[in-house]
């Protein structure tokens, strides 16, 4: 059955002190909130991994890396692999984030790489896509969509498939407060499940989470969450402050 999701990308922001307060902010409010509608993720810093671990409770409030290495160990230097992000606790990694395809040079290739050894590692990938202005503005997102797609993630098993996360970020979405109207979203949504049903299949294209992102807060996120493929968001600065993520996560 397909899961709704709501997932928190900090980026590259809160000391550990401070990731630590927002994550028991979090976890508290989860624990008292009735009925969740969806599974609830918080992706924080390598350096805040351990000790959110010991904040929060793992099987309500799950614990995602924001990258990980392309390499299990080895002399690289400044890098961080799956295997030690899992040995945190960890239980997801975001992987392909447009911030990382654009300034890190993350290439399909790349991403194909980190997202084996990630699942080889145990982890759930929630995995991004999305295209710029420019290649919306020509007519490309389809082309970009499928390729980011399909270059990374379509050489996966079906029983692998089961612990991959789709999500859709606009770039000219994210940060901006420009956010795709619910339609533009449902229309890439629907698109991006339909290509996992030619590549895998309906039903497990249907059990496919798929994440809208860019610029979601509470007051857009019902309406984006009311569309019948968008199956949760991946929130960056609403994810910052526990009372706004908590307004995304009780929108279902
Ligand atoms: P935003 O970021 O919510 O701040 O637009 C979303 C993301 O980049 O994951």
């Amino acid at each position: 059955m397909r899961k709704n999701i709501v997932a928190g990308n900090w980026k590259m922001n809160t000391t550990v002190p401070e990731g630590v307060e927002l994550a028991k902010a979090v976890n508290d409010a989860v624990a008292q909130a009735q009925d969740l509608k969806c599974d609830v993720v918080i992706g924080v810093p390598f350096t805040h991994l351990t000790a959110v671990k010991q904040v929060i409770d793992i099987n309500k409030v799950g614990l995602a890396a924001e990258n990980c290495a392309d390499h299990n160990s080895g002399a690289y230097t400044g890098e961080v692999s799956a295997p030690m992000v899992a040995s945190t606790g960890a239980n997801y990694v975001i992987l392909g984030h447009s911030e990382r395809r654009g300034y890190y040079n993350e290439s399909y290739e790349m991403l194909k790489t980190k997202v084996d050894l990630a699942l080889e590692a145990g982890l759930k990938v929630i995995f991004c896509c999305g295209e710029s202005l420019e290649e919306r503005e020509a007519g490309k997102v389809e082309d970009v969509i499928k390729a980011e797609i399909s270059e990374s993630l379509f050489h996966l098993t079906p029983e692998q498939w089961t612990n991959i996360v789709i999500a859709y970020e606009p770039i000219w979405a994210i940060g901006t407060g420009k956010t795709a109207t619910n339609d533009q979203a449902e229309e890439v949504h629907a698109f991006i499940r339909g290509l996992v049903a030619e590549k895998f299949g309906k039903q497990i294209a249907d059990d496919t989470t798929i994440l809208y992102g860019g610029s979601c807060k509470p007051s857009n996120a019902p309406e984006l969450f009311a569309k019948p493929d968008i199956d949760g968001g991946l929130i960056g600065g609403a994810s910052l402050k526990a009372a706004d993520f908590m307004g995304i996560v009780t929108a279902f």
